[in-house]
């Protein structure tokens, strides 16, 4: 087809080009036919421009007002400057005055009108997000995670890291999360898996000694999605030689200043702070603490405090071990004080029953300094003093407990403390937190399948001080043992993990029977790796960053799937093109399977 090729983009056509002779290409954003003028603007992406067909040019006028809504088209005309500007695009000066009008494809009526304030729901949006991605906001996405990525791919270059690709089909090694399945033809009854991470490719890559590893790669984790979780998503994944956490931590603090001071111009820290998980979860009860509110609603254990008062409640759990502990609101960043009335307190009360609490206690501190609460008349005098002076409370604050077993306590008051901080909007998006937490436990122990599993993985290592306990049989002291291992959390959400790793056949050996893998079965899931750790592996450590979430929290959009060209359903489905889907028996018969009824 023979057509008028642009001359332009959409987005750059401004009042220095007036008097000039362009053509631009593009799709039919909206057409307006004012009694004869028709006005269209021209979408690509780059940008909008308005193009304007005159009554009087009788030969396309009729073309122009058979347009329809993302019909594209190539429109030749000169720049001239337009009556009523629109000062919120660049190219808001200008318009083009048609001289030539071209229909290089027409459209049906799109289920959805693709405008920026799209009012279809999602799922239709993601069966046809071709037209999605047509939107501004969504193509900014999609050239932001560009962005991004030749930034990252240039950070490591520069320091000297090799990429490498490392395989798609790889051995299952059911650990974490579920794997994707691939069945073998070849090997009829035989599996590989989709790679939950590169995590062995990369050590082994240290053990052949390429000393600085990075790969932005795909990884498949069949797990419960959520906005910020999909089945198969990107991380950067590295892993180093001869390093100690610090090292992994200076290098990758570099990385997140300057895409921050390029992507929003913000000055990140010279260097982040650092928690360890046993202070988070004490004082946040969460290992990713959003110090977008450092200081409000800090957890404070009271269990000491109201130690001699003769409420049932509290001794109860005392007795059983657990503890008291609680919240106050103190006041918001802008200085007012939090007002919690009766209604949403009661509202609160409901959401630790939800969370699995008999009740929710709640205490006012009146203008006076005494406190109000309907549970003062079960506690003696020492303990209301001790309650008042270990929330350090002040005229209008207001405190919340709850009591029970310490991690549910510490976890419930956790999700109160980010509740009442989305409630009360104190989650100021203009500030940008960065935490390391270090020190993470080694295992921990998951009830139902009574054993122990790695917190964060099985190649992850103790801590010095620790690594004698690899031989006890006490769940206690097992339970006790740190590891060199680290979050990376930004504005409380995690967006990165990694540790330094065990790189002797010995101190694995012990941590696979601690999860109770016997020596046979460490052997036949990890038995490549042991084996490599026995020619001189050297000492090596890592991290790996979830890419689709910087990208989502770069740009500010609270689901991974905003910024992911093709993502899926929280069902792990693709609307688009519609998979998973059934195969036919002649391929299943080729891999020998035979599909169960039912
Ligand atoms: P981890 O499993 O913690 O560590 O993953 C690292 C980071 O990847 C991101 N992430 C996800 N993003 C989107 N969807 C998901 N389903 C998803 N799961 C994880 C998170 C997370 O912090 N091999 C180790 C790293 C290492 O030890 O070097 C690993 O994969 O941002």
């Amino acid at each position: 087809m023979l057509y008028n090729k642009r001359t332009n983009t959409c987005g750059e056509l401004n009042t220095r080009n007036i008097g000039e002779t362009v053509v631009l290409n593009g799709w039919v954003a909206k057409k307006r036919d004012l009694g004869g003028i028709i006005f269209i603007d021209v979408r690509d992406r780059y940008g909008i421009t308005q193009i304007k067909i005159s009554p009087d040019r009788k030969d396309i006028s009729a073309l122009a007002a058979s347009l329809g809504n993302e019909f594209v088209i190539s429109a030749k005309g000169k720049v001239i400057q337009r009556e009523s500007p629109n000062k919120n695009i660049p190219t808001g000066e200008i318009e083009i005055e048609v001289e030539e009008l071209q229909v290089l494809n027409e459209s049906l009526t799109t289920p959805f009108v693709v405008e920026e304030d799209v009012k279809a729901n999602e799922d239709l949006r993601l069966q046809y997000r071709y037209l999605d991605l047509r939107r501004k906001k969504m193509m900014d996405g999609l050239l932001l995670r560009n962005k991004v990525y030749q930034m990252v791919h240039g950070f490591y270059a520069k320091h000297n890291f090799v990429e490498v690709e490392t395989p798609i089909l790889m051995k299952s090694t059911p650990e974490g999360a579920r794997d994707y399945l691939v069945p073998s033809r070849v090997h009829k009854g035989k599996f590989y898996a989709l790679p939950q991470s590169p995590q062995t490719y990369k050590q082994i890559l240290m053990v052949s000694g390429l000393d600085r590893y990075v790969q932005i790669c795909k990884c498949f984790r069949d797990e419960d999605l959520r906005a910020d979780r999909q089945p198969e998503f990107t991380q950067i994944d590295v892993e180093m030689s001869f390093v100690t956490q610090d090292d992994v931590f200076k290098i990758s603090e570099e990385l997140f200043q300057n895409i921050w001071k390029e992507v929003l111009d913000f000055n990140l820290p010279g260097q982040f702070p650092r928690m360890t998980y046993d202070y988070a979860m004490t004082k946040y009860g969460i290992d990713k603490p959003d110090l977008r509110i450092k200081d409000l609603m800090i957890i404070t254990d009271i269990s000491d405090a109201v130690k001699t008062s003769d409420f049932k409640v509290f001794k109860d759990v005392i007795n059983s071990g657990g503890i008291i502990a609680g919240i106050k609101t103190g006041k918001a960043q802008d200085g007012s004080k939090i007002e919690i009335t009766r209604k949403i307190s009661d509202g609160y009360t409901e959401f630790a029953k939800k969370l699995g609490f008999g009740g929710l206690a709640t205490l006012k501190v009146n203008e006076d300094g005494s406190l109000q609460s309907s549970i003062l008349k079960f506690l003696n005098e020492e303990s209301i003093k001790g309650l008042s002076a270990a929330f350090d409370a002040q005229p209008g604050d207001f405190i919340l407990i709850l009591s029970g077993d310490k991690s549910k306590v510490l976890n419930g008051l956790g999700q109160l403390r980010l509740k009442i901080a989305e409630d009360f909007k104190l989650l100021d998006d203009s500030k940008h937190e960065f935490v390391w937490i270090t020190d993470f436990p080694l295992f921990h122990y998951e009830e139902e399948e009574n054993r122990f599993v790695g917190e964060h993985h099985v190649f992850t290592s103790p801590k010095d001080e620790f690594i004698h306990l690899l031989d006890s049989k006490d769940r206690k002291e097992i339970e006790s043992i740190r590891a060199n291992c680290y979050d990376l959390v930004y504005n409380g959400n995690e967006l990165g993990s990694g540790s330094i790793r065990i790189h002797d056949s010995e101190t694995q050996k012990k941590v696979f029977r601690i999860i109770g893998l016997t020596d046979e079965e460490a052997a036949e899931k990890f038995g490549f790796i042991l084996e490599a750790f026995k020619y001189g592996a050297p000492p090596h450590g890592g991290v790996a960053f979830g890419f689709d979430r910087m990208i989502a929290m770069l740009s500010g959009t609270k689901s991974i799937r905003d910024i992911i060209a093709f993502p899926k359903t929280v069902s792990a489905a693709s609307l688009m093109d519609n998979c998973p889907s059934p195969v036919i028996k002649l391929q299943l018969d080729e891999l020998g399977i035979q599909l169960k009824q039912g």
